[in-house]
């Protein structure tokens, strides 16, 4: 995610560009920097590292003084955390900096281009390509910075919010936001740029929330100019004063974490598949993919190891792989293969799955699947990570960091990758028909807005967990793509509520399991319209002739499970494969209100920690 935070005013812009990164911290990041002007020339510090680590820098290495900055927490998309990758960027004349938070899709061919133009690169960040897009521009066509910032904008496909400084014009900074947040506050004589307001809000507490393809040009003495980015129009400022402390910017006026991210899932999906799906063409475009298609096509089976929900995430995965790939899978908790001798061959394929990275069960398992000649891929959403060093390639998931310990957009962003992958792979085989391919991606695409109307359940979803909110047990039951997702329901509300839940394929029910159910006895069962729905339906009925209390993942309209169910919560429809980014919005809101009700600590429940980096 990361954070950026600009200052021109009348006061020095350093202490209030690096106490404002400190506010930013909650965002996540793995670098920062800062970038001065105090009319002589520019200064620069940026590290690798917590912001502590760039004022150490900073102190040894430049003058701090100056009344105009830009500075920048970075949260790595592409290229690793170092101090070369780090923000600021400058362009090839070093006149113009820019600190960027999100992801220029389009980078390469830019790249491409302007190496042609004879320009350089020192890091491998897609945001120094900006720079030297707009220093490009900016020449070519003898242009102001606020207009060449602007020119070159119109090139760029991707998500940004930026903010750029340009040495031949340092009486303004001009930033510009497109699905990553931009925030100025206006003060007296003053004018803070950010990621969010926690930056400004003890400064002021009047802000401008750019809108997306919205650019603004803030200079001293002059009256603030909003643009659209593609036809120049001006915007009228609207100045709101915010009513809003610290910790609720931070957690975006959610209550917690865990929430906010739950409903970021729409977005990080987008971004997860940002630059890598193109259903228009038929395509899909994941460079860990392609450089070793043949080790993929070629593997006798693949293998998945992970941990929590993670496997979970594996387990869906294990079904759009053999439905679509037709590759055998199988699914490894990473604690129990590392230890048990598995059978590895070297023409296996490995991939593992970790949100943080540095789980040490997830870790030791790659190291020994490496030892025993397999190749791994990693998905992972820390760029940088030692797991996603210890794999031979692999695929981010582009969620941003993931506060609350328990995994949600983590899991939805997993999935997505996973999907792409084996669709990528079915289309190398040739194991789905080319319809089939096009009718996945269009579907792919058509998901954030289905996660969007999933999350509209929320208040059906808190009246169920005020209902259940002190039951002993659960049971959480599904099929086929499903079965997986009834395993991550019971572990969210488990891991945040303490409520000892159980997920099982449904009709494993009546191998033992039935013997639970009685009136105590809550049952989520994902029943989407889906293959093998009339087998669902006599799960219910089964459940139901034993009085246990039916609580139903329903697809909109459904009629059939409705007239069972004790309660429903409808969700759009979606075809089988795709079903569990959508089946798992209920379960994730309804483990959340039910922990909130139990007044347990959501971001942080007992005994957890977000990454296990022990055995
Ligand atoms: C899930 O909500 C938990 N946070 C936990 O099971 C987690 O998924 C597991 O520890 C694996 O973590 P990782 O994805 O970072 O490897
Ligand atoms: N894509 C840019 C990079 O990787 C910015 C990432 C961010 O949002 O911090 O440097």
């Amino acid at each position: 995610m990361c954070g950026i935070v600009g200052y021109i005013g009348n006061r020095e812009a350093y202490p209030v560009i690096i106490k404002g990164l400190k506010r930013l911290e909650y965002r996540g990041y793995d670098s920062a920097g800062v970038v001065l002007y105090d009319g002589t020339g520019l200064k620069l510090a940026k590290t690798k590292g917590k912001v502590s680590d760039l004022e150490e820098k900073a102190a040894k290495e430049i003058s701090t003084g100056g009344s105009i900055g830009i500075g920048h927490t970075r949260w790595a998309t592409h290229g690793v955390p170092n101090d070369v990758n780090s923000h600021p960027h400058f362009s090839n004349s070093g006149n113009i900096a820019i600190v960027h938070n999100g992801i220029i899709e389009n980078y390469e061919p830019l790249k491409k281009e302007l190496k042609k133009r004879g320009y350089t690169f020192q890091s491998d960040t897609d945001t120094e390509v900006l720079a030297n897009l707009i220093e490009d521009v900016k020449k070519k066509d003898n242009l102001k910075i606020g207009k060449a910032v602007q020119v070159a904008l119109n090139q760029v496909v991707g998500a940004y919010a930026i903010a750029v400084f340009d040495k031949e014009k340092p009486d303004e900074i001009v930033c510009a936001r497109l699905g990553s947040p931009l925030a100025i506050g206006v003060g007296k004589d003053e004018f803070f740029v950010a990621s969010d307001a926690s930056p400004f809000i003890e400064y002021t507490s009047n802000a401008i929330y750019l809108e997306d393809e919205e650019m603004a040009i803030i200079s001293l003495g002059k009256p603030m100019k909003i643009r659209k980015i593609k036809d120049d129009s001006l915007v009228d400022p609207y100045i709101q004063e915010l009513q809003i402390n610290l910790e609720q910017i931070e957690k975006g006026g959610y209550d917690h974490f865990m929430l906010k991210e739950i409903y970021e899932q729409p977005n990080v999906i987008t971004d997860t598949y940002r630059g890598r799906l193109h259903a228009n063409e038929g395509l899909i475009k994941m460079a860990g993919i392609e450089d070793n298609l043949q080790k993929f096509l070629n593997a006798p089976r693949i293998l998945i190891i992970a941990c929590g929900t993670s496997w979970h995430a594996g387990l869906v995965a294990e079904y759009i792989f053999e439905e679509f790939a037709r590759i055998p899978v199988e699914v490894e908790y990473a604690s129990e293969f590392r230890y048990r001798n598995p059978i590895i061959n070297e023409n296996d394929v490995v991939i593992a799955i970790s949100q943080s990275g540095e789980t040490a069960d997830t870790l030791a398992a790659i190291k020994l699947a490496k030892e025993h000649g397999a190749f791994v891929f990693g998905v992972c959403n820390v760029v940088g990570s030692s797991i996603s060093r210890e794999t031979h390639a692999g695929a981010y998931t582009h969620a941003g960091p993931e506060i609350g310990v328990a995994s949600t957009k983590a899991f939805t962003t997993q999935i997505t990758v996973l999907t792409l992958i084996a669709l990528r792979l079915a289309q190398a085989k040739g194991t789905l028909s080319n319809s089939m391919f096009h009718r996945y991606l269009q579907e792919l695409e058509l998901i954030p807005e289905k996660v969007s109307e999933a999350l509209e359940t929320n208040d059906v979803a808190k009246a169920i967990a005020d209902i259940y909110k002190d039951a002993p047990n659960c049971l959480y039951l599904g099929r086929g793509y499903n079965f997986p997702v009834a395993l991550e329901g019971a572990l969210k509300l488990k891991e945040i509520s303490y409520i000892h839940a159980e997920g099982y394929p449904a009709a494993e029910m009546k191998h033992g399991p039935i013997a639970l159910i009685d009136e105590q006895m809550p049952v989520v069962i994902i029943a989407p319209r889906q293959e093998h729905y009339d087998k669902i339906v006599s799960n219910i009925q089964e459940i139901k002739s034993r009085s246990g209390k039916i609580i139903a993942i329903v697809t909109r309209g459904d009629v059939q499970v409705k007239e069972l169910a004790d309660h429903v919560i409808e969700i759009p429809e979606t075809t089988d494969a795709l079903s569990p980014l959508i089946t798992t919005i209920p379960l994730q809101l309804l483990s959340y209100h039910i922990a909130v009700m139990r007044g347990c600590n959501v971001d942080q429940p007992r005994n957890l920690a977000k990454s296990v980096t022990v055995e």
